[in-house]
């Protein structure tokens, strides 16, 4: 780790780095001047992510593919590799399938944590900022502050509870830890080159992917889940935050973790302003410049109305601020979606 006028220059191990956030925050990384080593297992991603990473940042990124619950080829990466701080995005993130398959959840998403941490413990890796989310909330996301008990409503929000309270416990055991527990709430948005950007494999889960779908032409029309919530147009509302903001995010908390005392510090990366499933299908029609068809359908299970952040502490504490507009967030997932309609190439 060196110091500079600008701030400290680590070597990151991004975990997750070819997924949706990890490669927006490897470029922001680079673009810092820190050192970026991946490690993916296109569980959910595409190698083909990493030539874009290479034109956007114009070095190849070392990867390393594999899976991180597989404890001996983690202990033998940081035995080969130097590092100072690990940005942990790795881990399955669909609700519906948690729910299908909960086991394979919390193997996947607890033990890639566990060999992790245990392989940092053992090379003396200090700084860890950890990818969690506004679901540690459970049902109560509206005008959520880090003070909140947490809790969860499905498998995968489960992990997310799991992971933060292990993580709170090996920190409170060696104090010379720094952990951030990153609470974000929904990401969207893509890089403004259009080159990289969310790539879900079937079926989207989330609205502005399928929006964004439709906007392209493989949709036909957006389903709205419920127009009869107790909110200003009766269809559900979330803190919508931009990836870029969000990457930024990351970066701020790896600077604060290395002057902090703290052993774990707890922040939510939001806007602190909701946006109605409707808002964000008229602004995704101004990016796109066409009206886009939707129906309104039964609620879905276990949707809450309205979830946003209370984001102040992060304001306060890392200085960082969401600063893009719901409409910078769908002209730049429009610019990714219609350059890229069928997501990344395979090859
Ligand atoms: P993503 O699926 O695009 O990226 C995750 C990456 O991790 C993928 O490239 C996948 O191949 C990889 N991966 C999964 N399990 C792995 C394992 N065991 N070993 C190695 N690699 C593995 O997801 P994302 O949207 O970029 O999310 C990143 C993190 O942020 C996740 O932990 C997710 O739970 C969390 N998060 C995401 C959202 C969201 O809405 N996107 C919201 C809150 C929190
Ligand atoms: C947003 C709004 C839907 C799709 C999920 C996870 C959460 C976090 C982020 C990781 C809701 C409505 C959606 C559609 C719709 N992930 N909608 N039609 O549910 O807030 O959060 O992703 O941690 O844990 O639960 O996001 O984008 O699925 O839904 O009307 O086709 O859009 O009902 O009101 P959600 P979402």
């Amino acid at each position: 780790m060196t110091g500079t006028a600008y701030g400290v220059r680590m070597r990151v191990l991004v975990t997750g780095g070819a997924g949706y956030i990890g490669s927006h925050t490897v470029v922001q990384l680079v673009a810092a001047g820190h050192g970026v080593v991946v490690v993916d297992s296109f569980a959910n991603s595409k190698p083909t992510v990493m030539a874009r990473l290479a034109a956007l940042t114009g070095m190849d990124i070392p990867v390393h593919a594999f899976d991180l619950t597989d404890i001996d080829k983690t202990e033998r990466l940081f035995a080969e590799e130097p590092f100072d701080a690990v940005i942990h995005f790795a881990g399955l993130k669909a609700v519906g399938e948690s729910v299908e398959k909960p086991l394979e959840y919390y193997e996947n998403n607890l033990g890639s944590t566990f060999s992790l941490v245990r392989a940092m413990r053992r090379h003396g890796v200090r700084f860890l900022v950890f990818s969690s989310s506004a679901t540690v909330y459970g049902d109560a996301q509206e005008a959520a502050t880090e003070d909140q008990a947490t809790s969860a409503t499905n498998p995968y929000g489960w992990t997310k509870v799991m992971q933060e309270q292990v993580l709170r416990d090996v920190a409170r055991a060696d104090p010379t830890m720094r952990v951030a527990l990153l609470r974000y709430f929904n990401p969207v948005g893509a890089h403004p080159s259009g080159t990289i950007g969310e790539d879900p494999q079937g079926i989207p889960n989330n609205l502005v992917p399928f929006i964004a779908q439709v906007a392209v032409g493989r949709r036909e029309a957006l389903q709205v889940f419920g127009d009869d919530y107790p909110t200003p147009d009766g269809t559900g509302r979330r803190d919508y935050i931009h990836v870029e903001d969000l990457a930024a995010g990351h970066l701020a908390a790896l600077t604060r973790l290395a002057s902090t005392d703290a052993p774990v510090s707890t922040w939510n990366l939001g806007t602190g302003r909701p946006t109605s499933v409707l808002q964000m299908l008229h602004a995704f029609s101004r990016a796109c410049g066409r009206e886009l068809p939707y129906v309104v359908t039964a609620r879905r299970a276990g949707d809450i109305a309205t979830s946003y952040a209370d984001p102040s502490r992060a304001n306060a504490e890392l200085g960082w601020y969401a600063e893009r507009t719901v409409d910078d967030m769908c002209a730049d997932t429009w610019r990714w979606q219609s350059a890229n309609p069928t997501g990344y190439p395979d090859a």
